[in-house]
């Protein structure tokens, strides 16, 4: 098998409609950023894991590298391939089966293209929950969640993307299939080979099934939206609905008003709650195993705490499901605010939560000397200590222009001020090739090390998205 002959060769294992060139492929060549360009060989498209093998083998032999993509929301670089033309997508979507649900291990097993938006309503019909839940549901994919290790807005409650899953089915670098796809929940028998996939971003591996963690629908959930004089007041918030809600607190986000401000200017109709009043706004969610009416209970008298320990100024909690949804509807349009407004720059950072508002003011202040009038758009997950601590260029800036001039110098200070504060560069949405060359600066030698020697002994040739979360010297 030769580079030439790739092309015949993956055709005849996935069929001619499948195998994608020229300009049918320039819909999965883009980030969904829109910062990054690439240029594929070829799209290749298969429909199960045996021709997912067979290709891989096809591709070892011909030494040509292989960039994974599901929904192709990453958020990091990390599923588009180079400009050269010489790596080939290879596009899970196709793989979308839900291949079992196991009411009584409370599992689904599903296939690494299905939307995960599919699967939460899949598993919804059979009566159970799975709680993973983020922005870009509609179209990101489990076998994407799963080499990101994706986070969202559950994770106080239920963990990320690792927590939930239970078992893997991988086709390697040589195209041999690792069948880990028990349910089990125990299992001490050796080196701990799922959770080296979850999280590799496409780099160790191509995920094409996984056995999922599921969970009974609670009775009732509410959301509640407050305006908080602060962050130390959202960060004393959280501490107390811990203590009030316990194991109910399913979700608690952040967001301040450059956030709001975006989402109120792009999408007006969304009427976005007490923006204007406060800094900060927290938008709270408990789901309760008893009533409706036991959840409000705790619900108002916890707000009314907070009132009272005047780390709360205004609250108002959704009537119902629909007032619910709006409001989730406004935290998950920040993102798209931020696109809408032009391009930007993203930090997916955690640090501590009890150092969070000292890290904020600080570094707040630190980049308004470095890039004065910049914008800075700060919201997330503040019960999992994960900030998307985001900037836009000034109001009426050349956005590009200003991301030229500034964003190394503003992500450095970002990165260091993280790392003194003791967090992680990326909270969730993994490395890529957006941060591949900062990681050498924040993990160390032995850790790095200890990286290379995985991704050696499981893709010698360096043919799995090379250049990704690595430098992308061929390892042997
Ligand atoms: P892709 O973008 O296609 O790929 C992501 C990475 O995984 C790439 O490195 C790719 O090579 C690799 N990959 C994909 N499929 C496979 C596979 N089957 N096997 C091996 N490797 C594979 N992320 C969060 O964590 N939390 C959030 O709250 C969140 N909110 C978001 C909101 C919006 C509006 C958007 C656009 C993105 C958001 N993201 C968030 C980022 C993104 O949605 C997640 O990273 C998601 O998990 C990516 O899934 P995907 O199917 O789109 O993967
Ligand atoms: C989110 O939580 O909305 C995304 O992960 C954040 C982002 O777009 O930076
Ligand atoms: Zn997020």
């Amino acid at each position: 098998m030769t580079p030439d002959n790739l092309i015949p060769a993956l055709r005849d294992i996935v069929g001619a409609a499948h195998v994608l060139t020229g300009d049918a492929c320039i819909e999965f060549e883009t980030d969904w950023r829109q910062r990054v360009r690439g240029k594929a060989y070829c799209v290749v498209r298969p429909a199960c894991t045996a021709e997912v093998a067979k290709v891989m083998r096809a591709c070892a032999q011909a030494g040509v590298s292989i960039v994974p993509q599901g929904g192709n929301t990453g958020l990091v670089e990390g599923s588009v391939p180079n400009a050269d033309g010489e790596q080939i997508i290879l596009s899970l979507r196709r793989m979308q089966a839900v291949r079992a649900i196991d009411l009584a291990n409370m599992t689904v097993t599903v296939e690494a293209g299905c939307v995960l938006q599919s699967l939460q309503e899949a598993v919804h019909e059979a009566g159970l929950l799975f709680p993973l839940s983020l922005g870009a549901e509609g179209s990101c994919t489990i076998g994407g969640n799963l080499a990101t290790n994706a986070g969202g807005t559950q994770v106080v409650r239920y963990g990320n993307a690792r927590e939930l899953c239970l078992g893997l089915e991988v086709v390697l670098a040589d195209g041999q299939v690792w069948e880990g796809l028990q349910g089990l929940r125990k299992d001490n028998t050796g080196y701990d080979l799922r959770n080296l996939f979850i999280g590799s971003e496409g780099t160790l591996g191509i995920i094409t099934a996984a056995t999922l963690r599921l969970y009974p629908q609670p009775a009732a959930q509410l959301t509640a939206w407050a305006a908080v004089p602060s962050l130390e007041a959202a960060t004393a918030l959280l501490a107390l609905s811990h203590r009030h809600l316990s194991s109910a607190l399913t979700g608690f986000e952040v967001m301040n008003q450059g956030a709001l401000k975006l989402v109120d200017a792009h999408y007006p109709h969304l009427r976005v709650p007490m923006w204007r009043e406060t800094m900060w706004c927290v938008l709270l969610e408990a789901s309760d195993s008893e009533s409706e009416a036991h959840a409000r209970a705790r619900f108002e008298h916890l707000l009314q705490t907070a009132m009272e320990d005047d780390i709360v100024t205004d609250a108002i909690i959704a009537e119902n499901i629909r007032q619910a949804h709006d409001l989730w509807h406004i935290r998950e349009s920040i993102t798209l605010a931020q696109a809408a407004e032009g391009l930007n720059i993203k930090h997916d950072v955690s640090v501590p939560i009890s150092r969070i508002p000292e890290f904020v003011a600080q570094t707040d202040a630190q980049l308004q000397a470095l890039a004065p009038g910049v914008r800075l758009i700060n919201f997330g997950h503040l019960g999992d200590g994960n900030l998307h601590y985001n900037m836009q260029a000034p109001a009426g800036a050349d956005a590009a222009a200003f991301i030229a001039a500034h964003e190394a110098a503003i992500s450095d200070a970002v990165y260091q001020a993280v790392h003194r504060f003791g967090g992680s560069i990326s909270a969730e949405h993994g490395i890529g090739a957006l941060k591949r060359d900062k990681l050498p600066h924040y993990k160390t030698p032995v850790a790095l090390q200890l990286m290379r020697t995985i991704k050696q002994a499981l893709d010698p040739q360096c043919l799995l998205n090379p250049g990704r979360v690595l430098a992308a010297e061929p390892t042997q």
